[in-house]
């Protein structure tokens, strides 16, 4: 049934940038929409991650979830031109590829490896050698050994591009709101609307984009509930000079994303712990160890930021897209280490679902895939 025979404004619930960038969407087709969020709009994961763009680097195994993402890297500067076009706000995309490092001949061979798969994919990439890699990133160790850079990945800046949202939507006739105590009212069959902290809402289609609480929004019947699980992630900042790093890097244990600002990013830590979002004196250790033990040079610059997010983990490592056997009630969550980049693909899609046009693209991540019966999985690795 598409949205206009249904009636009603959409809710989205989740003002991360998954639920912003489809309340966006949405209101640029001529949607009225509402994005309801206890918190900030643009906080939590959202504002938590790196802002990588990168499904390779990510070794995103699930063919339907890479095809997903590569499909959104694509999109993105496009999406991104929109959203500043509307909001005023450069959420500063940058696509100059991701260099990967090695520090023995064995991590060597294993990105050589890594080229020719990615080669096999038709995604460019340049291997380094020591010298070439010194001159792109001068900072690594004297002990690094060479490296890979996988062309067109990048990143954003993510807390920009939550605000450049935010902005985008509000021009967009969008209403973003705060609401401490959020309940969808359903009967068997559809969609009624939200309970908020002004009152009802009526809603022709809800969105459940919450991210890590996904599972937690009061009112959802129980099978349409998604099983996630928040996944924490822990990641400091250094204060360190403009252009000290170039690109996106990985190194052993931990990667290094340079931002504008003066912040370089280093993550993240990778536990489940539910949703405990202290920072640990053990995730501090091990981000600075793994980056110290790339680059003794950035020993002496100051740590200016410690923070903590909760990615939303699913079972099998897919996200949760699309309808629910309750009509008007859509899923857009689960997208664990890629809900930054996954945001314009999911946005264009779940737009197309609400609207009740064909969205094959989702069907893998239907909530329906597999039964049912999800077991949850404990993951506690770096990076
Ligand atoms: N996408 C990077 C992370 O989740 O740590």
């Amino acid at each position: 049934m598409s949205m206009d025979s249904r009636g009603g404004d959409v809710v989205v619930i989740g003002a991360g940038l998954i639920g912003l960038a489809i309340a966006f969407e949405l209101a640029e087709r001529g949607a009225t929409v509402r994005v309801y969020d206890r918190g900030e709009p643009g906080r939590a994961a959202s504002w938590a991650g790196a802002g990588m763009l990168a499904p390779y680097t990510e070794r995103v195994a699930n063919e339907a979830l890479l095809g997903f993402c590569v499909s959104s890297l694509r999109e993105y500067p496009r999406f991104v031109e929109r959203v500043r076009a509307a909001g005023g706000i450069d959420p500063r995309l940058c696509l100059d590829g991701v260099v990967h490092t090695a520090f023995n001949e064995a991590d060597l061979n294993r990105l050589q490896s890594d080229a020719q798969e990615l080669a096999a994919r038709n995604v460019a990439t340049e291997m380094l050698d020591r010298s070439s890699l010194f001159s792109t990133e001068p900072w690594l160790g004297s002990h690094v050994a060479g490296g890979l850079i996988v062309s067109g990945e990048g990143c954003v800046d993510n807390r920009r591009l939550g605000r450049a949202l935010v902005s985008a939507c509000q021009t967009r006739g969008v209403a973003v709101e705060r609401s401490s105590a959020l309940r969808v009212e359903c009967d068997e069959r559809r969609v009624l609307g939200v309970h908020t902290d002004l009152g009802f809402v009526a809603a022709g289609a809800i969105v459940n984009a919450c991210g890590a609480w996904a599972s937690h929004v009061p009112g959802i019947p129980a099978r349409c509930v998604p099983p996630i699980e928040p996944i924490k992630g822990e990641m400091l900042a250094l204060g360190a000079p403009d252009e000290f790093v170039r690109h996106a890097t990985w190194v052993p244990g931990a990667y290094l994303v340079p931002r504008d600002d003066g912040r370089l990013l280093v993550g993240a830590t990778v536990e489940s712990a539910g949703f405990d979002e202290r920072v640990t004196a053990r995730g501090v250790h091990e981000l600075l160890h793994a980056a110290l033990s790339a680059a003794p040079s950035l020993g002496s610059f100051v740590v200016t930021e410690t923070w903590a997010g909760l990615r939303p983990g699913t079972p099998d490592g897919l996200p949760f897209l699309g309808p629910t056997p309750i009509e008007g009630l859509f899923l857009a969550c689960g997208h664990y280490r890629n809900g930054i980049l996954l945001a314009p693909v999911t946005a264009r899609t779940t737009a197309d679902a609400v609207e009740g046009k064909p969205a094959p693209e989702i069907l893998p991540f239907s909530l329906t895939r597999a039964g049912t019966d999800w077991p949850l999985v404990e993951r506690t690795t770096r990076v």
